[in-house]
């Protein structure tokens, strides 16, 4: 597919902590373009098993990944169905999974896509394009107390309850159906601030809405510690601080599950360990990375083991 715009992230680190070998099979959940899976295939993993909601990213990876023929395998899928997904390909466990989380580039900068608040475009945010519901119906059918809470807690917005009261007496005079009418109304709601673009936070909070992606990520990180071999990793690259603190929190307590008083002297609960951590703190872009990359920046890569 022509021009897919996408640079991977955080590549040397995640072939490092993936060590890919000859006879292991690598889930990557997110495979946009195909980056990190090329990268994983070149460092010798047997078969890279790549998934993705969206049908043109899978196009854009099935041409990167093509001359790898049989060991680049793709799927549309759903990551928050990963263990049906390989019960069906007859992958019980695997060696390795990866997830880059969010949009890509390409996503993002194709406006008819509705992800920009640079570019307008129909406000549609899906990443598959057929899911049922668009962030115009969002926009245009939730009640105000509904649309602020979304801007909260998914955009964690400090104005999300004047932007709720803009968008919901601004939809009287007709729908709100472009990304572009969408900015007018925030930039009318917000007082400037300087603090980066006014829309950024609500365009998350959509974005996240419409594809549903915290419950997404819930189910995979709740899958994957029995989807891994033993020694088999999982490295989860998430690009805002809702998403690093679901995946911290659950690897932590994936890798110290008691759940005992701590005033008891000793573990009665008898609940063992699925991981180890092997990040303590998460790895993220090297200045260089963020220069080269600016999308980088904001990442942050956790990994853990099963043990
Ligand atoms: C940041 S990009 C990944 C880029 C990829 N690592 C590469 O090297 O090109 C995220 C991709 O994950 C996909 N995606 C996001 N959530 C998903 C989900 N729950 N299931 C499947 N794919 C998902 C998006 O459609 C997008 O193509």
């Amino acid at each position: 597919m022509d021009g897919y715009r996408h640079l991977p992230v955080l590549v040397e680190e995640i072939v490092q902590f993936l060590a890919p070998q000859p006879e292991g099979i690598y889930v990557d959940c997110t495979v946009g373009g195909g980056g990190h899976a090329r990268a994983l295939l070149e460092a010798g993993a047997g078969v890279v098993l790549g998934l993705d909601r969206d049908p043109r990213a899978l196009a854009a990876a099935g041409e990167a990944l093509a001359s790898f023929g049989d060991r680049a395998r793709l799927l549309r899928a759903d990551f928050r169905d990963l263990a049906a997904v390989l019960a069906a390909q007859g992958m019980a466990q695997v060696h390795g999974i990866l997830a880059d989380l969010g949009v890509s580039s390409h996503q993002i900068d194709t406006a008819e896509r509705g992800f920009s608040y640079i570019q307008d475009g129909p406000l549609d945010m899906r990443m598959d394009p057929q899911a049922p519901v668009t962030a115009a119906d969002l926009v245009n059918r939730r009640s105000e107390q509904e649309l602020t809470e979304i801007f909260r807690r998914y955009g964690e917005e400090p104005f999300a309850r004047r932007i709720a009261r803009f968008i919901v007496l601004q939809r009287i005079a007709g729908p709100v159906t472009t990304t572009g009418q969408l900015v007018e109304i925030i930039r009318a709601a917000v007082p400037t601030t300087g603090r980066g673009h006014p829309a950024k936070r609500v365009f998350q909070a959509l974005r996240i809405a419409v594809n549903q992606e915290l419950a997404a990520l819930e189910s995979l990180l709740e899958a994957s510690p029995s989807l891994l071999l033993p020694g088999g990793r999982i490295a989860i690259i998430s690009y805002h601080s809702l998403e690093d603190r679901m995946v911290k929190e659950s690897f932590r307590r994936a890798a110290a599950p008691c759940r005992c008083p701590p005033d008891l002297p000793e573990c009665r609960c008898g609940a063992q360990p699925s991981l180890r951590l092997l990040t303590r703190r998460p790895c993220v872009p090297t200045g260089g990375e963020q220069q080269v990359n600016p999308r980088s920046r904001g990442a942050k890569l956790r990994v853990a083991e099963r043990l």
